[in-house]
C-alpha cells in the first residue's frame, strides 16, 4: 500500500515538474562552436574531418570516428600523432543541429594487416557524394600509411546513404600524392576530387568520371607552392570558392578563401575569411567542409575541426555562418548561433 503510494507521488511529480520518467534526450536549438556536442543518445558527436550529403530531405555527416589512445610513433620526426583506425562514421539529421548515430559505415579491417583499413594506417577525411545515373553513394577519403608516404586516396561505394560502404581500393590519381582532400559536384553533375598534392605543396584538381569511382586524364594543379591543406570548394551566384588551411600539421594556422570563375580556375586568392577572436588561427581550428543550406541559396555553414592533438578523441567541431560582406565571404564567430542568424 504504502509503495503504491510513493509510486503514484513520484508520477504525479514527473506530471507537475514536466519531468520526463527516463533520461530524455535534450533537443538542441543552438549552434554552439567549440562546445561538446552530443547526439539524440547523449553521447559525444565522433566525425572528425567530415562533411555532409544532403539526400532526400536528410543530412548525413560522415566523418573520421576517433576512438582510444593517441599515440606519437616512437619514430615520428614530426607531429604525427594517431588513433589507431576504427572507421567512417555517419550521422543522420534533419535540422543540422539534432544529429542521430546510423553507426560505422566503413569499418577498419582489423585482421589483415596489410589492407589500407587496418587499424594501423590512415584513414583520414572521408566525404560521400551521389550518382544520380548509377543511384550508388560514393566516399573518397584519404588513405595514408602511418607516416604519411603512401599519400593516396581511396574510394567506397554503397546502396545506402547509412552503408554499408564497400571498400574498392586506393591509388594516387595520375600517379600524383594525394593527402588531404574533398569532392565537389557541379550542377551539371561533373565531379572532382580536390587534394593536396606534390608533397602538400600544390593542390590538384581533379574531374571525376561520370560514375565518380576515378579521376579522369585531366589534372589542374592551383596555388603551386602556396601549401595548402583542408580544402573545402563551394559555389555561389555562378562563382566557385575555395576555403583552405596552411600546413602546420594539426596545429592552426591561417585560413584562406580563394574564388574563381570557373573551377579549372584562374584563381584568385580574397585572403583570410575569418572574423573575430583568434581568426588568425581559424578560430584554433582547421577547415572540413562548407554546407550549403537545403532550401536556402545563399545560407552555407563552414565546418571546422578544433584538433586536440594529443587527445585526437576529444577533438571538437566548430560550425560558424558563411555569408557574404560586399561579394566576399566572410565566416564571422558567434559563441551561439542558430540558422535564424543568416541576414
Ligand atoms: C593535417 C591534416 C589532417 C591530418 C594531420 C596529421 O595537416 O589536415 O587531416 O592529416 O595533418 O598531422
Amino acid at each position: 500500500m504504502k509503495t503504491k503510494f510513493i509510486k503514484a507521488w513520484i508520477a504525479l511529480l514527473v506530471i507537475e515538474l514536466g519531468m520526463a520518467p527516463c533520461s530524455a534526450q535534450q533537443f538542441l536549438d543552438t549552434f554552439k562552436p567549440g562546445q561538446a556536442w552530443l547526439d539524440d543518445q547523449d553521447n559525444a558527436i565522433n566525425a572528425h574531418g567530415g562533411g555532409i550529403l544532403y539526400h532526400q530531405g536528410v543530412y548525413y555527416w560522415y566523418g573520421e570516428y576517433k576512438q582510444g589512445g593517441t599515440t606519437l610513433p616512437s619514430w615520428a620526426t614530426w607531429e604525427c600523432y594517431r588513433t589507431d583506425v576504427v572507421g567512417i562514421s555517419c550521422y543522420s539529421s534533419t535540422d543540422l543541429l539534432n544529429w542521430h548515430y546510423e553507426g560505422i559505415v566503413l569499418a577498419a579491417e582489423p585482421t589483415d594487416s596489410l589492407h589500407d583499413l587496418h587499424p594501423s594506417q590512415v584513414v583520414e577525411r572521408p566525404k560521400v557524394i551521389y550518382n544520380e545515373s548509377t543511384g550508388q553513394f560514393i566516399m573518397w577519403m584519404h588513405i595514408d600509411s602511418a607516416d604519411y608516404t603512401k599519400a593516396s586516396c581511396g574510394v567506397a561505394v554503397s546502396v545506402s546513404p547509412t552503408g554499408p560502404f564497400r571498400y574498392l581500393g586506393s591509388f594516387r590519381p595520375l600517379g600524383h600524392m594525394s593527402r588531404d582532400q574533398t569532392l565537389f559536384v557541379d550542377d551539371d553533375g561533373q565531379a572532382y576530387q580536390i587534394c593536396s598534392s606534390d608533397d602538400n605543396a600544390t593542390l590538384h584538381i581533379h574531374p571525376l568520371s561520370a560514375d565518380y569511382l576515378t579521376p579522369t586524364l585531366t589534372c589542374i594543379p592551383i596555388f603551386e607552392r602556396w601549401y595548402r591543406e583542408a580544402p573545402a570548394v563551394f559555389k555561389y551566384d555562378g562563382k566557385y570558392y575555395l576555403l583552405t588551411s596552411g600546413c602546420s600539421g594539426w596545429d592552426p594556422n591561417k585560413a584562406d578563401m580563394a574564388v574563381a570563375d570557373s573551377i579549372q580556375g584562374p584563381w584568385t586568392s580574397l585572403g583570410n575569411p575569418c572574423v573575430g577572436p583568434n581568426a588568425e588561427i581559424t578560430f584554433n581550428a582547421q577547415s572540413t567542409f562548407v554546407l550549403q543550406v537545403a532550401g536556402g541559396p545563399s545560407k552555407f555553414v563552414a565546418m571546422f575541426d578544433r584538433w586536440v592533438k594529443t587527445d585526437l578523441p576529444s577533438s571538437r567541431y566548430v560550425w560558424l555562418p558563411l555569408t557574404f560582406s560586399d561579394g566576399c565571404p566572410q565566416i564571422r564567430w558567434h559563441d551561439m548561433w542558430n540558422l535564424t542568424d543568416f541576414r
